[in-house]
């Protein structure tokens, strides 16, 4: 029995690496590309352990994918590699679509010659599932009811778009070929080893080097946070347990507006890391992001009724957690700050005035 996971040197592909090398005994085959957001420092503890192993490879390179599947006759795959930034999106859109949309396609069909040459009892346990967004939905009001897995799609960013186009392939192979496909809709993340061109983890760093805290339009835009050891133990449940060419939505039930998350934020700064206090004070409203969607919700009651997950942090424990992460880890942190980083803030910020 094994595993492959792409995108597993990333944000939430490590997380869910280190969980099943801590927490199974099963082996898992981790594909990445290495990326400018992909980290091998980031499978920690797993980096070393004898179930894991590390296949350095690009989705979209088929020849490739066919002979990890062969070699390593995998139980399932969990798809998590994409290009995963908004503002990376609106200025270059073509490689989100090339990855995410070309390279899922690529990955389910080497996944459906595989399957399909598979002997029961193998064949009917085998999943292929793919990892995607709450941004599919498009954005809500301020009363809107949250999105169910129901809810018609409606992206609005190059990056929500070309996730919507993947989460469509998968459904099309299912209905179409028959293929085992699971699929999962989650809300923002945030935790450990997350990549500082995010909301949450570029707050941090930028407050703790007194930069200014880059604040889009006017603060209000609300997100659903979740911590990403919760998001990771949800994906194993659905693997083991959710029911093949179902969706499922996934929620931190902590919807909150990007203000308060960086009050938050510099609240619990001041308190693990009193040097520069009050951060609050680098707080600065900059130009909004183009076609920036004002809401998200999910509804994630189906998930629970049928699965029985909830998360298990709240917001204010898993923000906490995370700030001593990143005060914990400034190795992890220069790790990533390539030259390629630093172009980004450049590009990203360099242009947006302060409007505050
Ligand atoms: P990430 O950007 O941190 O990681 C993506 C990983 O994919 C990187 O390691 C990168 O090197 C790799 N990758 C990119 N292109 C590749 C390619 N062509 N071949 C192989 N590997 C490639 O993203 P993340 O935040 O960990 O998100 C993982 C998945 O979860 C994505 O599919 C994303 O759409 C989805 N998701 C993310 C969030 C969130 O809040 N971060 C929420 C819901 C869903
Ligand atoms: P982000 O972490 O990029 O996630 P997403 O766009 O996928 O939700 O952004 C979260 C929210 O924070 C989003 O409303 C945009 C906002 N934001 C800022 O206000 N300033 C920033 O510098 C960044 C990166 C994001």
């Amino acid at each position: 029995m094994t595993l492959l996971v792409t995108g597993s040197a990333g944000f939430i592909g490590s997380c869910v690496v280190r969980q099943l090398i801590a927490e199974t005994d099963e082996p898992v085959v981790s594909i990445d590309a290495l990326t400018y957001a992909g980290n091998p420092l980031s499978f920690g503890p797993a980096a070393d352990s004898p179930l894991h192993r590390f296949e350095h490879a690009d989705i979209r390179d088929e020849p490739r994918m066919r002979a990890i599947f062969e070699q390593y006759q995998p139980r399932a795959i969990l798809h998590l590699a994409a290009e995963s930034h908004v503002d990376r999106s609106i200025h270059g859109p073509a490689e989100f679509v090339s990855t995410n949309v070309i390279g899922t396609m690529t990955l389910l069909q080497v996944a459906l010659d595989y399957w399909r040459a598979l002997p029961e009892p193998r064949k009917s346990a085998f999943r292929f599932q793919h990892i995607s967004t709450d941004e599919v939905f498009g954005s809500l009001s301020a009363t809107d009811p949250a999105f169910e897995e129901t809810t018609a799609y409606q992206p609005n960013s190059p990056y929500s778009a070309s996730k919507a186009g993947s989460d469509h392939l998968v459904r099309a192979w299912h209905h179409t070929y028959g293929l085992p496909t699971l699929m999962t809709n989650c809300s923002n993340n945030y935790g450990p080893y997350h990549f500082p061109e995010k909301l949450i983890p570029l707050m941090i760093l930028n407050a703790l080097e007194g930069k200014p805290l880059p604040v889009y339009g006017d603060g209000q835009n609300v997100r659903d946070w979740l911590y990403v050891e919760d998001h990771a133990r949800a994906l194993r449940l659905v693997l083991e347990r959710g029911r093949p060419g179902e969706t499922y939505n996934v929620g931190g039930a902590a919807e909150r507006k990007n203000l308060d998350v960086v009050h938050v934020l510099c609240a619990t700064l001041d308190e693990l890391h009193p040097a520069g206090a009050p951060h609050a004070r680098l707080i600065q409203f900059v130009t909004d992001r183009p076609g920036h969607d004002r809401r998200y919700a999910i509804n994630f009651s189906k998930l629970e009724s049928e699965l029985g997950w909830r998360p298990q942090e709240s917001f204010e424990t898993g923000l906490r957690k995370t700030v001593q992460w990143y005060l914990d880890n400034p190795g992890w942190v220069a790790s990533v700050r390539s030259g390629d980083y630093r172009h980004w803030l450049d590009k990203n910020y360099a242009q947006r005035a302060s409007t505050s």
